[in-house]
C-alpha cells in the first residue's frame, strides 16, 4: 500500500528518496512522485509508471535538493493518474505526502472551496495540503500550521509536509498509519517502513499515534497535536541492507518459497530450546496464559487461514474452545465478550488496519489478554498487545504471503502445545515429545517438498490455460485448500474457490465439468476415505483431478487423475507440508501466464487502510 519517504540533509536527497521508494515498491502501488525545495521553489515530478521511470524522469529533469518528500500511491480516492499521484501541493508553496484515508475530506473540501481553494485532484490528501496552507497564512509556522490542520482531520494518516518558505524544515505526523524517523549523521529521514531507510541509517525511532515531529538540521522535536513535547526512544533496526536483493531467483515469491526451510528452522529454534512454555510469548510466569479458558483468533487473508488451521490444533490437542474470525467482520460485530478469552491476532506485517481495529475493539469490549503473532518486531500490533511471538521468516516482499504463513503455523503450533501443557492436556514430557520431534523434523520435510517443483511445473502448464479452479480439503486441510485457492487467484487471476470436500454435493458440484480442474489436498488421515468418495463424485462428472497425496494414500495416476505424492511427513503438521506445493503451483501458473507475480494488480503488501 502507499509508501512515504522524506529527507532533510546538507546534501542532495533525491537519489536517497528514489532508492527509498524502490525499497517500498513491494508494498504495491500504481503511481509515484517526488517533491523537493530548490532555490526557494517547490519542484514536483510524478509518474504513473514504475519507480524506475520516475528515477529516469528526475534525472532527465535534473531534479535535486536538500529537502524532499516522495511517495508511492495505491489508489483509494480517485483513479491511478498523474493528477492523483502524490505529493499534493497548495499554491506551489506547501507539498504533502499521505498514507491512510481522511474520512471527512468531502466536508473539508467544500469548506476550502468556499474559501477559494481550487482542487487539481480527486484525492482526500489534497485537502491536507490546502488546510496546511490556510493555517500557514495565519501563523507562518509550518509546525503549527500542520498541527492545526491535523486537528481538523478525521480518519487515519501518516504524512510528511514541506514548505517552500522553510527550506530547512520537515514536519511529519501519524495517526493510524505507520511512520518512523531515521537518524543519520547531521541528516534526518522519515519513512512509512524501515526498509526504505536501511541504506542510509539503522538508527530509527517509531512515532506513536498522535505524534507530530518537527525536524530541522539542528535537531527534532516530537509533540502531540497540542504541541506538548513527548519523549520517544530510538533503536537500531535489525534489517540488513541486502535484504531486498533477489539473488538467483526470478521473483521474490520464488525466493520466499525457497527460503521456507530456513525460516522455519529459525522460528522453531527457540521453541525447541525452551520447550512449550509461556515465556515464548513474553508471559514469563504464565500469569496470562494460565488464566485463559478460550481462544479467539483474528486476522485477514492468509493470516486468517493460519488461524483456521490452528483452531483444529487447539481443540484437538489443547482441548480449549477456540474460534477464528475475519478481523474486518469482528470489528463491527456486536459480539459477546468473555473476559478469559485470549485474543490472538495474526499478521505478517503487524500493520493491517482491520486486524489492528479488531484488537482495539476486543480490548474495548473488556478482553484484557492479547497475543500478537507477527513477523515485524516494531509493528503496531506487537506494541499494542500484551504478549507476542515473533516469527523469524525475515522480510517478505512478494505480495503473496508464503514463508510468513508457514512460520505463523509453527508459532500457532507452539501456542497450542503451551496451552495444552498449562491445561494438563499434555501432562508429561513423553506426551509432548512426539509433537516437538515433528517440529524438529519439519524444515527438512519442507525441503523435500520443494524438490517436487518439476512435477508442479507440469501441473502449472495445464493450469495456465484455465479460467477457473476448485480446491478441496477436509479437516485442517480445508484451510490449506482455501490458502491454495487464494494464492492462485491473487497472482494468476484465475478464478478459484475452495470448499470443505463434504460441501461439494451441496452446490459447487454443479460447476464441475471437463474444463474444471479440481485440486484435492489428500493426506493419509482419518478423513481420507471420505475425501476419496467426494473425489469420485468429481470424476463421475468429468472433472479433472489434481491430487496431493501421501506416499501411502493409494491414489493412482490415471485418465483425468494426476497424482503427486508428498514425501513422508509428520501427520500433525501436515498442513504446513501440504501448503508448499500449492504455493509452487500458484507461482508457476502465474509466471507462465506472464503475470506480475510479486506485485499483482490492485493488491498491496501491507493493507494499512480499511
Ligand atoms: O500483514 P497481514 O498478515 O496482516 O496481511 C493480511 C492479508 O492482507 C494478507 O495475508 C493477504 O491476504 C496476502 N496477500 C495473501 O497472500
Amino acid at each position: 500500500m502507499c509508501g512515504i519517504v522524506g529527507a532533510l540533509s546538507p546534501r542532495d536527497v533525491v537519489p536517497m528518496l528514489v532508492e527509498g521508494l524502490k525499497r517500498l515498491e513491494y508494498r504495491g502501488y500504481d503511481s509515484a512522485g517526488v517533491a523537493v525545495i530548490v532555490e526557494g521553489a517547490l519542484r514536483r515530478t510524478r509518474s504513473t509508471g514504475r519507480v524506475a521511470q520516475l528515477a529516469q524522469q528526475v534525472q532527465r529533469e535534473g531534479v535535486s535538493g536538500c529537502l524532499g518528500i516522495a511517495h508511492t500511491r495505491w489508489a483509494t480516492h480517485g483513479e491511478p493518474s498523474e493528477q492523483n499521484a502524490h505529493p499534493h501541493q497548495s499554491h506551489q508553496e506547501i507539498a504533502v505526502v499521505h498514507n491512510g484515508i481522511i474520512e471527512n475530506h468531502e466536508a473539508l473540501r467544500a469548506e476550502l472551496q468556499q474559501q477559494g481553494y481550487r482542487f487539481e485532484s480527486e484525492t482526500d490528501t489534497e485537502v491536507i495540503a490546502h488546510l496546511v496552507h490556510a493555517h500557514y497564512q495565519q501563523n507562518q509556522d509550518l509546525g503549527q500550521a500542520t498541527r492545526a490542520a491535523l486537528a481538523q482531520l478525521e480518519g487515519a494518516y501518516a504524512i510528511a509536509v514541506i514548505s517552500r518558505c522553510e527550506p530547512q524544515r520537515l514536519v511529519a505526523a501519524r495517526k493510524g498509519s505507520p511512520l518512523l524517523l531515521g537518524l543519520g549523521e547531521g541528516e534526518y529521514f522519515v519513512a512509512s517502513d524501515a526498509a526504505a531507510l536501511i541504506p542510509v541509517t539503522a538508527r530509527m525511532l517509531y512515532l506513536e499515534d498522535g505524534d507530530v515531529i518537527d525536524i530541522s538540521l539542528q535537531g527534532f522535536q516530537i509533540t502531540d497535536l497540542a504541541g506538548i513535547p513527548l519523549e520517544r526512544n530510538a533503536h537500531i533496526s535489525q534489517l540488513s541492507a541486502d535484504i531486498v536483493e533477489l539473488g538467483p531467483y526470478a521473483h521474490y515469491m520464488q525466493k520466499e518459497i525457497a527460503e521456507q526451510p530456513r525460516a522455519l528452522t529459525d522460528t522453531i529454534e527457540k521453541i525447541l530450546d525452551w520447550g512449550p512454555t509461556p515465556a515464548l510469548f513474553g508471559d514469563e510466569h504464565g500469569a496470562v496464559l494460565s488464566q485463559v479458558d478460550r481462544v479467539l483468533f483474528m486476522a485477514c487473508g492468509t493470516s486468517y487461514h493460519a488461524a483456521l488451521v490452528a483452531r483444529y490444533w487447539m481443540e484437538q490437542i489443547a482441548r480449549i474452545p477456540c474460534t477464528a474470525e475475519v478481523a474486518s467482520e469482528y470489528r463491527y460485530r456486536a459480539s459477546v465478550p468473555h473476559a478469559r478469552t485470549l485474543i490472538v491476532t495474526i499478521s505478517q506485517s503487524g500493520e493491517t488496519a482491520d486486524t489492528l481495529a479488531a484488537l482495539k475493539q476486543a480490548q474495548e469490549l473488556g478482553h484484557p489478554y492479547s497475543l500478537a503473532i507477527c513477523n515485524v518486531a516494531e509493528s503496531a500490533l506487537v506494541r499494542q498487545s500484551t504478549l507476542s511471538f515473533l516469527t523469524r521468516a525475515g522480510m517478505e516482499i512478494g505480495v503473496a504471503s508464503t514463508k510468513a504463513f508457514t512460520t505463523q503455523l509453527v508459532a500457532l503450533f507452539a501456542l497450542t502445545l503451551t496451552l495444552a501443557r498449562l491445561r494438563g492436556a499434555l501432562a508429561t514430557a513423553a506426551e509432548e515429545a512426539p509433537h516437538l520431534d515433528a517440529l524438529r523434523r519439519l524444515p527438512n520435510k519442507v525441503q523435500h517438498v520443494l524438490n517436487l517443483e518439476p512435477q508442479l511445473i507440469g501441473w502449472a502448464e495445464r493450469f495456465a490455460t484455465k479460467q477457473h479452479a476448485l480446491f478441496l480439503g477436509r479437516g485442517p486441510h480445508y484451510p490449506i485448500a482455501l490458502e491454495g485457492s487464494l494464492k492462485l487467484k491473487e497472482i494468476s487471476y484465475i478464478h478459484a474457490e475452495a470448499y470443505p470436500a463434504g460441501e461439494l454435493k451441496h452446490g459447487p458440484l454443479a460447476l464441475v465439468d471437463q474444463n474444471m480442474p479440481v485440486v484435492a489436498v489428500a493426506p493419509n488421515d482419518q478423513l481420507l476415505e471420505k475425501l476419496k468418495s467426494n473425489l469420485q463424485e468429481v470424476r463421475a462428472r468429468g472433472g479433472e483431478l489434481y491430487v496431493l497425496a501421501d506416499r501411502d494414500s493409494r491414489f493412482m495416476t490415471s485418465e483425468g487423475v494426476h497424482v503427486i505424492r508428498l514425501p513422508d511427513h509428520e501427520g500433525i503438521l501436515s498442513p504446513v507440508v501440504h501448503v508448499v506445493p500449492l504455493q509452487l503451483l500458484a507461482y508457476h501458473t502465474a509466471r507462465l501466464r506472464g503475470a506480475d507475480v510479486d506485485k499483482p494488480r490492485n493488491l498491496a503488501k501491507s493493507v494499512t487502510v480499511e
